[in-house]
């Protein structure tokens, strides 16, 4: 038997630290878990919001249904016939420390990830990525369950369909499975990414001049903590909205009247916006209302200041996006999933 509690207070299970309950919660250790819990008439007869850190999510109002915490736990490795290793995690392992213990065994491929919250089991939900790097350039494969038939699947990297900020599990495929672990393709040697810029900076000022992937992940730790608000402190979800894509023509009418517009040519012709450069550039940064605010230090990043509700930072994310659009001619898309 599953223990399904009644009537659970959400707050420790959101960054947001919003004051919400669930009717039902259930906490999930093993494949086996979930389809015993698949068995029971609450499973069978409300609906279920699958969750991790609940480091991505805005959750508008109680919950009337049954969350589900993904506990499963576990790493091994294979060493491959090239040198390489598949290493393969629980969904229900801590995101960072799953990166702090790749990093202690000398695997290359995660450390510009670090620090990023949440568990393995949402990584390739929106195909994390910071500071150069996204799952899928290391991702080898996942397991999950189907949420109707308990029914297990692979999903290999081509049929993730990952892309910026997406995969299947966004779109066609979108509620219909329970992640339970992910494998990644990591490299012995450290071969380390620096490419993005301030890594290097950060590495200077650590007086670093070939760096490990030990360093790496330090440079991106102090860069982060000087940057995002802890979720311990302030609650916040990270990014709340996508860096938009947009047409040249967009990014020209924007360059024209503002010179230093923050934005990134991509490879298939169009141009990735600062959606924070955007945001500062309407005045918004630090705005506040019903205790939601812009974040004063990064304007992507929409926080709790004060005891605000799911429904007020919705709000206020709907008052980013109408502005932005009314400034420049730009939808915004928000990244959090929002829950209803
Ligand atoms: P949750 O919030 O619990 O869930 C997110 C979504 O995934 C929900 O829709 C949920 O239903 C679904 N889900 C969760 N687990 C499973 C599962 N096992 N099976 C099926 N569905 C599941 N993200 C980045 O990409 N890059 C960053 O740099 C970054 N920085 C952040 C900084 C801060 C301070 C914060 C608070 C967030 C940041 N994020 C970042 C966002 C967030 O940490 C990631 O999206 C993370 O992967 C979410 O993990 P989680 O376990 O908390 O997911
Ligand atoms: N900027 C401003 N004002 C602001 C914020 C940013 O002008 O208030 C400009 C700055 O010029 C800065 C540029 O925007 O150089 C980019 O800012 P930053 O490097 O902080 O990154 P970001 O685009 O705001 C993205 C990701 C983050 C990820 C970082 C680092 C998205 C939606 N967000 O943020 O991911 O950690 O890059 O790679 O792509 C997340 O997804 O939750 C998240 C935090």
């Amino acid at each position: 038997m599953i223990p399904v509690q009644n009537k659970v207070d959400l707050k420790p299970y959101n960054t947001f630290g919003l004051e919400v309950t669930t009717r039902y919660f259930a906490e999930i250790f093993s494949e086996s878990d979930f389809i015993a819990l698949q068995q029971t008439d609450v499973y069978k007869t409300t609906r279920h919001l699958i969750i991790g850190g609940g480091s991505n999510i805005l959750l508008l109002n109680d919950f009337d249904g049954l969350v589900i915490k993904n506990c499963i736990k576990g790493i091994t490795s294979t060493a491959q016939a090239d040198g390489s290793l598949l290493v393969k995690a629980g969904a229900g392992e801590v995101w960072h420390d799953f990166v702090l213990f790749t990093i202690e065994k000398g695997w290359a491929g995660l450390e510009n990830l670090s620090l990023i919250p949440g568990c393995v089991g949402a990584s390739p939900m929106q195909n994390i990525g910071a500071y150069g790097v996204e799952i899928k350039d290391c991702f080898y494969e996942l397991e999950a369950l189907h949420v109707k038939t308990g029914e297990k699947r692979i999903f290999s990297k081509q049929e993730c369909r990952f892309g910026y900020r997406e995969s299947i599990f966004k779109q066609e495929e979108k509620g219909n499975y329970f992640i339970t672990s992910v494998t990644f393709a990591l490299k012995r040697e450290a071969v380390t990414n620096t490419s993005y810029g301030a890594i290097n900076d950060e590495l200077n000022k650590m007086g670093v001049q070939q760096p490990g992937i030990r360093d790496v992940s330090q440079a991106v730790i102090n860069i982060r903590r000087s940057k995002l608000p802890d979720p311990l402190i302030t609650g916040n979800a990270g990014s709340f909205f996508k860096n938009p894509e947009v047409n040249k023509e967009v990014y020209e009418r924007i360059r024209e009247k503002h010179e230093n517009v923050v934005a990134y040519p991509l490879s298939n012709g169009k141009v990735k916006l600062a959606a924070g450069w955007l945001i500062e550039n309407c005045g918004l940064k630090g705005y506040e209302r019903h205790g939601a605010a812009v974040h004063a230090k990064q304007a992507l990043v929409l926080i709790n200041k004060q005891n605000a509700t799911g429904k007020a930072i919705y709000e206020l994310s709907a008052f980013v996006m109408q502005t932005v659009f009314d400034t420049f001619g730009v939808e915004l898309e928000r990244e959090v999933n929002i829950i209803t």
